[in-house]
């Protein structure tokens, strides 16, 4: 069983039962993580406190920055060990964690190389007055992350974090948290000193809401559902603390009639089939103007029917789903659109010796969707695509922002000004013209509006998020 990394080594979990580790391409269990419980949340959070009142609080942002790149360096160094691990862990094509780790690495290298780039500002004030905005840390940060991009995530919300000197305590998912065990040793390898971050694996209800709760927890990040988005903002409500939530979308991407197919319908496509759907900005509404619906739809369909499921090492287009419980959710979904009366326009296939017992689903088409069905307003968080006709601009963006949700969402067309009046007015952290980023890059800012979350992570943005001001007035007289 693996053990919890709380100051710099491994600890044993209070519990003795652990949480079994699944393969989600065969079923089958391979190891156990630990099942930790408040007590081993109070010790990860006593383990960073001491971090920031000691070596790490003292660290300089230079010095903060070169720890930081370093563990990029070694990240990419064990990149083919890191990324087997997160193939194994949540089934997804290899390439794909490849990916996953680089872009692990990268936010190390980002955030390393921004750590000592944050400056404060000198306001004119009274005269005798010099007056200074400084940045500050906010001291020990929780992290609850999800399992379907488990390496990105965490480099994504504890790199800024440490950066601008905080303490992370992670508790990351139950259902894929082995990268993150690997991860901590490495980081500690490379110089992070102990205590700066920690790992407590465990079921949300416990360790997570243990997390959430702790009095001495100072900022909350989480990513994942709106239900546990709600419970977490509520316990740091309780605690005064500051919290920032990803909680998922229903991104539309619009394609207008004079748009460019050729370029269009691969991104679209892969929008919605990447990590099987399991992305929280999956471009999972496709929107089409009237004219072109059935061309657009045939051609959607045509690509869909490519579309090939399996195991990590197949090389395939989609893997299978990250656990049992959300391939239930996700068959229930589709077998509920089925019973509504709608068709599948398009299915992929299962790849050529894919194993029986694995969570496939394959990817699925509908259309033309009602604006009111389920399936056009509610998150499947899988691989399924609805098509929904629109009639015109204003038409297009009233069903784009029509949902509960407002993250990513992406126009297609080749007239200028209309990109510039639809990215305007689309609702939401992020909008791709005549492109898709899942998310974008390590460089650009991402969150979203309403149901979708708040706050900000990715990008400079995330080095606010981070810390706080402080602004120190000092009456030196004349
Ligand atoms: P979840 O929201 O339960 O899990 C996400 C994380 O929160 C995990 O680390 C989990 O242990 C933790 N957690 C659960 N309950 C908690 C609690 N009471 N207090 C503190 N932490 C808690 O998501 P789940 O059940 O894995 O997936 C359900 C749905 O959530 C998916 O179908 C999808 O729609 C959405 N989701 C969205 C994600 C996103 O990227 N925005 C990621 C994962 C799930
Ligand atoms: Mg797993």
């Amino acid at each position: 069983m693996k053990k919890l990394f709380i100051g710099g080594e491994w600890v044993a979990p209070a519990q003795a039962d652990g949480i079994p580790v699944y393969f989600p391409a065969t079923g089958e269990s391979y190891d156990e993580i630990a099942r930790g419980q408040a007590s081993d949340i109070d010790s990860a959070v006593k383990a960073a406190r001491a971090a920031v009142n000691g070596l790490w609080g003292k660290t300089t942002a230079t010095e903060r920055g070169r720890i930081l790149m370093k563990i990029g360096e070694s990240v990419l160094a064990n990149q083919e060990e890191l990324a087997g691990i997160e193939a194994k862990d949540t089934g997804k094509p290899l390439e794909l964690a490849r990916k996953d780790i680089q872009a692990l690495a990268r936010y190390f290298e980002f955030y390393g190389s921004a750590a000592d780039k944050v400056h404060g500002q000198v306001i004119p004030y009274l005269s005798g007055y010099s007056v200074n905005i400084v940045r500050q840390p906010f001291g020990v940060v929780g992290h609850i992350i999800p399992w379907n991009y488990p390496a990105q995530m965490l480099g994504r919300t504890v790199a800024p974090a440490l950066a601008m000197g905080n303490a992370s305590v992670v508790k990351p998912a139950e259902d894929a948290c082995m990268t993150s065990l690997r991860f901590a040793e490495i980081a500690t390898d490379a110089g992070l000193p102990a205590g700066a971050l920690n790992i407590v694996t465990g079921y949300g209800r416990e360790a997570g809401a243990a997390l959430s709760e702790h009095p001495d927890v100072n900022m909350i990040t989480f990513t994942g559902s709106p239900q546990v988005g709600t419970t977490i903002q509520t316990a740091a409500a309780q605690n005064h603390v500051k919290c920032v939530l990803e909680l998922g979308g229903k991104c539309p991407q619009l394609v207008f009639d004079d748009a460019d197919l050729d370029k269009a319908i691969p991104v679209i496509v892969g929008a919605i089939v990447q990590n099987a759907g399991q992305t929280c900005s999956a471009g999972s509404r496709v929107l089409i103007q009237e004219g072109i619906f059935d061309e657009v739809l045939d051609r959607v369909a045509a690509r869909f029917r490519e579309l090939r499921v399996g195991g990590p090492d197949s090389a395939p287009d989609c893997g299978p789903i990250i656990t049992h419980a959300q391939y239930g959710r996700v068959k229930q979904f589709i077998a509920e659109c089925l019973d509504s009366g709608l068709q599948p326009v398009a299915e992929g296939s299962f790849a050529e010796g894919t194993a029986e017992g694995g969570y496939y689903v394959k990817p699925t088409l509908f259309g033309p969707v009602p604006r009111d069905h389920k399936l056009a307003r509610e998150e499947v968080f899988g691989p399924v695509l609805a098509a929904i006709p629109f009639k015109d601009e204003d038409d297009a963006i009233a069903v784009a922002n029509g949902t509960d949700y407002g993250l990513v969402a992406s126009v297609w067309t080749e007239n200028g000004a209309r990109q510039h009046r639809i990215a305007n007015r689309l609702e939401g952290g992020q909008v791709f013209i005549n492109c898709y980023g899942a998310g974008g890059g390590v460089e650009l800012p991402f969150g979203g509006v309403r149901k979708s979350g708040h706050g900000r992570e990715k990008g400079f943005l995330a080095l606010d998020e981070f810390s706080h001001t402080k602004t120190i007035v000092n009456h030196y007289q004349q």
